[in-house]
């Protein structure tokens, strides 16, 4: 009698003590080979493992090696075998490989009991001393926090980096310096660093470094960390400094960013735009991140917008999600130092002559300043007038204006104080 072939299987499996993590791997026998890692010497009794995923295919070797190829970049460097896991990425492997030809059927998947996994998480909670702050400003930076924790959507990431043409990640490293976590739940990755991962080969990204940010509070609850993604695999940054918190202003961060950044890309801290914007721009690097939609009538910020080192990105981004991972609504807006083609706001200015601008929506001011609303520009008016922040959102830069003082300008109608605009003039 012939002996019958033996099954082939690929399989997921995961260890209870690393829940960032997943091994996917081939045999001919499931039950043998969860037996092997469970009898491992010199591993804790208390680190089982389990599968997530098992199926039959008909060729493993093969698939096994579509896989490694696939996720090449969430490959642990040193041992090949392990991949990074969460629930995002879980589903992208369980996809790939359920729709590759060699798949017969599926044996297991995990179901959503998956949470009982215990999770450690290493405290680094750095003294005060360490981190250089006095009680009062840890108080101060306590208080600012509101504005700060507010995550990234997912979509709205998308939606913006899907805009710019793909060759301008190509053969790039980018940096994710503000709190953009990586972590075995996608809820707690941030999604600058999950679009990134998931993108990395079709942007043909050379490096991702990402960065979280343990500060007062800990919106992503995991200590201060840091991640290095090639295509060779990643890896936990080797050390960190002592009381290292991954704050993008820490010397360990300005090195990665100004020796191995090509485009920073994140939202950083409301309450820290300022050093933020200076630190960045000052770089001289590529970048893209959100902030306040006010920015380009804030005095902290107009002569970036000036003198032409930022621009308005392509949208508005409305809704974040608290730590609650509730909505929340805040005025922010995407803004840039790579080239932006084909501006579709640009159909939001209406440049027309001033006698055909609408009286509602020219003034002027009591110091005879022309201030004009509703997307209104007047195409034929050498003067200085003052708009509001949406005609610079909208490209007004880039149609033959510029921004002629470096200060927000108040107009005074009738003596009462409007809101802070910009004055502009035709070129
Ligand atoms: C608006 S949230 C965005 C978080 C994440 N990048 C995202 O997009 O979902 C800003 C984050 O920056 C963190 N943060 C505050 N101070 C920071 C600093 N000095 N360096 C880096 N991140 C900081 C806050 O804790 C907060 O998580």
């Amino acid at each position: 009698m012939t002996k019958s072939k033996p099954k082939q299987y690929i399989y997921i499996v995961q260890a209870s003590l690393e829940p960032a993590k997943c091994k996917i791997a081939k045999t001919n026998d499931l039950e043998r080979r969860l037996k092997e890692y469970n009898n491992m010497t010199g591993k804790s009794k208390d680190n089982i493992y389990r599968y997530l995923f098992a199926c039959e295919v008909k060729n493993m070797t093969q698939l096994e090696n579509a896989i490694k190829a696939k996720f090449s970049i969430l490959r642990e460097e040193k041992s090949k075998e392990i991949y990074f896991y969460n629930s995002a990425l879980f589903k992208n492997y369980v996809k790939f490989i359920k729709s590759h030809k060699t798949f017969v059927k599926e044996l297991f998947i995990q179901t959503e009991d998956k949470k009982q996994l215990v999770k450690i998480i290493k405290k680094t909670a750095p003294s005060l001393e360490e981190r250089g702050l006095s009680q009062k400003e840890l108080l101060q930076k306590a208080q600012k926090k509101d504005n700060d924790e507010f995550y990234t959507r997912y979509e709205d990431v998308e939606k913006e980096l899907s805009m710019y043409n793909k060759s301008i990640w190509q053969n790039k490293s980018v940096f994710c310096n503000c709190d953009d976590a990586v972590d075995d739940d996608e809820r707690n990755t941030s999604a600058f660093s999950l679009y990134f991962i998931q993108n990395f080969n079709k942007l043909g990204l050379k490096k991702l470094i990402c960065t979280h940010y343990s500060g007062v509070v800990d919106l992503f609850n995991q200590g201060a960390k840091g991640y290095i993604f090639t295509k060779d695999g990643f890896r936990e940054f080797k050390e960190y400094p002592k009381g290292y918190t991954g704050s993008f202003d820490h010397p360990l961060s300005l090195k990665i960013l100004n020796e191995e950044t090509d485009i920073v890309c994140t939202n950083p801290p409301f309450s820290r735009a300022i050093d933020y914007w200076k630190i960045t721009i000052e770089s001289g690097k590529k970048f893209l991140i959100i902030s306040n939609i006010t920015n380009p009538i804030t005095p902290a910020f107009i002569p970036y917008f000036k003198d032409n080192k930022v621009w308005a990105g392509f949208n508005e981004v409305d809704w974040f999600l608290t730590p609650k991972r509730e909505f929340t609504r805040a005025a922010g807006y995407w803004f840039t130092n790579i080239p932006v083609k084909n501006r579709p706001k640009y159909k939001q200015l209406k440049i027309v002559p001033l006698k055909d601008i609408p009286e509602k929506y020219k003034k002027y001011d009591d110091s005879k300043n022309l201030v004009v609303d509703n997307g209104y520009i007047p195409s034929d008016y050498k003067k200085p007038f003052a708009v509001s922040t949406r005609p610079i959102l909208n490209g007004l830069l880039e149609k033959g204006y510029k921004i002629v003082q470096d200060t927000q300008y108040f107009p005074y109608i009738n003596g009462k104080k409007c809101f802070g605009r910009v004055l502009v003039q035709k070129i």
